[in-house]
């Protein structure tokens, strides 16, 4: 049996739409079984439509507090028997509640290499900090925001002149890939959570990269 993801969003969904993407190939090990969206607006809602994925919008504004709008997409995600929830550029803080509830079946994807450039604006920051390389990171979730087991990473070189709109746009294509490689590897069973980290089994390891590249000298 496919594990059945619940998909988190609030905006325009391009992850969302990777993990679409990715479970149309047969052998894929996870389907989308919802989508939620605390905002109407939101674009990745027509992308789930567009894919027959059900969705539901559930608004905090129409909660009493934020343990009973968690509580009902809890509620949903379990009546659709999600077995993986994935944030997907989901802009709200959940309690520990919903992330206790969820403990290794809740995962998130940050744009930076954590643990560096938690919270937001991180591609300015990373151009402002001088660093060679930034990234995007697949983590499990924990109460503490943008903090918690790694799963997989995707290192981008950061170029000369780069604005953060460049170098998002880089992170986002990697993004792309490693949101769905993380989903493959949990629906293969092969991420095992032991402590702050994560071991992958039959794990292949790229090559070491150094930016600028040794061949500029
Ligand atoms: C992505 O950059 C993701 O890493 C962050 O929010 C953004 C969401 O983009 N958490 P999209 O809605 O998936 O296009």
């Amino acid at each position: 049996m496919k594990l059945r993801l619940g998909v988190l969003i609030s905006g325009r969904g391009s992850n969302l739409q990777a993990l679409i993407d990715a479970c149309r190939d047969p052998d894929f090990p996870a389907e989308v079984a919802l989508v939620i969206s605390n905002k109407a607006d939101a674009g990745g809602l027509a992308r789930a439509a567009a894919a027959g994925i059900p969705s539901l919008v559930l608004k905090p504004k129409d909660f009493a507090d934020k343990p009973a709008h968690e509580a009902a997409m809890t509620a949903a995600l379990e009546q659709a028997g999600v077995g993986l929830v994935c944030l997907a550029g989901f802009m709200r803080l959940l309690t520990g509640g919903f992330v206790a509830h969820w403990h290794d079946r809740l995962i998130n994807i940050h744009p930076s290499l954590l643990p560096s450039f938690p919270g937001i604006d991180t591609h300015a920051r990373a151009l402002a900090a001088g660093v060679r390389f930034h990234g995007c990171t697949v983590h499990y979730v924990r109460e503490v925001m943008d903090e918690g087991p790694i799963i997989v990473q995707a290192a981008v070189p950061v170029l000369t002149g780069d604005t953060p709109d460049d170098l998002a746009a880089r992170v986002l294509v990697q993004e792309h890939l490693v949101y769905p490689l993380a989903v493959r590897l949990i629906g293969e069973g092969r991420v095992r959570v032991e402590g702050a980290v994560t071991h992958i089994e039959r794990a292949v390891v790229p090559a070491p990269v150094i930016s600028p590249a040794p061949s500029s000298l």
